[in-house]
């Protein structure tokens, strides 16, 4: 008998919090709905209380998935009750809440006094916030997963202690995060068996890991982990998240799926679906896929050298471990062109895993159509990206409507734009180092504001010199980073698209943030 490893997948948080990386509801939805695909059984929408867009995105995830849905919320009760009323639509709902339990942690967030005088008076507090919290969530759910933030340093017999008290009160995962990525293979997997032997409850939950990638080894230490007894492994898809990341949900996967002769663990993912949804996470938040990345990297079934080519005519197991099927890279790609019609493009994007409505069908097309008259031949990669680029356009604040570049070896470069915002027209002119910064700096003047841009890059989406461009721009604020993308035949009117873009991002951001979660927040 096989044992089920449940696999909750928390791309559209943790994920999200990857820096730069920022997804629209929409986005959301969709990513949501291709997660369930992959079969994974949790899926982590968001953190509602932390602003009304999180609100909205875990709503709209709940209200149609299947799947058990998570909700994050620090152990504060109008945070819980925001995940509550987030998840209310949800057939599987499952509250998640969470609170440092290191000494670190608790002398730095909760250095007040008001916690407590002592580091012991502090970890009683904590103690007690733990519980009431778990106690509230479970007065409202009866799925409630309780996460003690940064276990991975947490002294042992505390985290024993809080993991007991938390279960007696209600918790049925108990989710053990090295949240710092510094914990070692063989000594995380110690604590998750130390945890066994001495919580005595500890039957009564299953064990969940959340390991970061600070060191490159979140993989490694979830594995351990899941040697040792953990039941759950939290993760996301090509391993985005704070900092260095989460591990990698399909790097775990597939690792156990590999190495089945050394355990008795099944997972109920569609391995098939995993490039498809690695491809979707990638072009909708703008964070390129290493390409050495395992499983999911464009090399990883590549072999460049003549004795590794040979090998593999004689026999694929010569250097393949898994097949390109198993994960679902496409063999071929399928090609439309500007004689396709509505029905094969959405049948195409169907087949790349993207659900869309018939009324959501016009815009793409139109994109589609205005691709195609430039380019001859449209492949699935640009399928992708323009897909990524359409729904990131979608309710965003501002619309490029007019842009003109003049721009040669012997002028000064000048950029016109024409911008739609809220019903109005901003129009404005300017000059810059090349054509690029004549844009920029065009826009900034239409819509009175600037920003400062902390990355600028340009790719092809595809081969040939017809290839899309897609360019990505990141700007700052005092706060954080937001991205945009825009995706054009024309590489500067594919930048000036994703300037606007990240600006209307920052807009939203303003205009919705209304819960700041710096304390004891994530
Ligand atoms: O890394 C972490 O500790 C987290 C928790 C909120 C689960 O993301
Ligand atoms: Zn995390």
């Amino acid at each position: 008998m096989k044992e089920k490893i449940l696999v909750f997948d928390t791309t559209l948080r943790d994920g999200e919090q990857s820096p730069g990386a920022s997804l629209n509801v929409q986005e959301k939805v969709e990513i949501a709905r291709q997660l369930e695909k992959l079969g994974v059984d949790i899926i982590e929408a968001g953190f509602p209380a932390s602003s009304p867009l999180q609100f909205e995105a875990v709503e709209r995830v709940a209200g149609e998935s299947a799947a058990v849905v998570a909700a994050l919320s620090r152990a504060v009760e109008s945070d819980i009750l925001s995940a509550w009323k987030a998840l209310s639509r949800a057939k599987k709902p499952r509250i998640h809440t969470f609170i440092s339990t290191s000494d670190i942690h608790i002398q730095g967030k909760f250095a007040s006094d008001r916690y407590g005088r002592t580091l012991d008076e502090k970890r009683r507090t904590v103690l007690r916030m733990a519980v009431d919290a778990v106690a509230y969530a479970k007065s409202l759910c009866g799925d409630v997963e309780f996460s003690a933030e940064d276990a991975g340093r947490t002294d042992p017999g505390y985290l024993a202690e809080i993991t007991e008290a938390v279960i007696a009160a209600g918790a049925t995962t108990v989710n053990i995060p090295d949240t710092t990525g510094y914990t070692w293979p063989s000594e995380f997997g110690r604590k998750i068996a130390d945890l066994r032997s001495r919580v005595p409850n500890i039957g009564e939950a299953t064990i969940s890991v959340h390991c970061h990638n600070d060191l490159g080894l979140a993989v490694a230490n979830t594995l351990s982990a899941l040697e040792n007894g953990a039941r759950q492994a939290e993760c996301s898809i090509n391993g985005i998240g704070e900092r260095a990341g989460n591990a990698s949900l399909e790097e775990i996967v597939m690792a156990l799926k590999v190495r089945s002769d050394l355990h008795d663990f099944e997972t109920a993912v569609d391995t098939r679906e995993i490039y498809r949804t690695s491809r979707m996470v990638s072009t909708f938040t703008g964070i390129i896929v290493q390409p050495n990345k395992a499983i999911v990297g464009e090399n990883a079934f590549s072999h460049e050298s003549g004795i590794h080519q040979d090998g593999m005519l004689k026999n694929r197991q010569t250097y393949e471990v898994m097949t390109p099927e198993s994960v679902g890279v496409p063999k071929t790609s399928i090609v439309l062109g500007r004689h396709s019609g509505k029905h094969g493009l959405k049948a195409r994007l169907e087949a790349l895993g993207y659900a869309i409505a018939d009324e959501e069908l016009e815009p793409v097309y139109r994109r589609f159509m205005e691709i195609a008259d430039k380019k001859k031949e449209v492949y699935d990669d640009d399928l992708r990206f323009l897909m990524g680029d359409t729904l990131a356009d979608r309710g965003s604040a501002y619309t490029l409507d007019y842009l003109h570049i003049n721009s040669g070896t012997a002028s000064i470069p000048t950029a016109t734009v024409r911008i739609l915002f809220r019903d109005r027209v901003y129009e404005e002119s300017a000059t810059g180092d090349g054509p690029v910064d004549a844009c920029f700096r065009a826009i900034e003047r239409a819509l009175s504001i600037s920003s400062m841009v902390t990355g600028y890059t340009v790719r092809s989406a595809t081969a040939g010199r017809e290839a899309l461009g897609e360019a990505q721009v990141r700007i700052r604020d005092a706060e954080r980073s937001y991205t945009g993308r825009g995706v054009s035949t024309d590489i500067i009117e594919a930048s000036a698209r994703a300037y606007i873009q990240a600006l209307g991002l920052r807009l939203e951001h303003e205009e919705n943030t209304t819960n700041e979660t710096t304390e004891h927040g994530v």
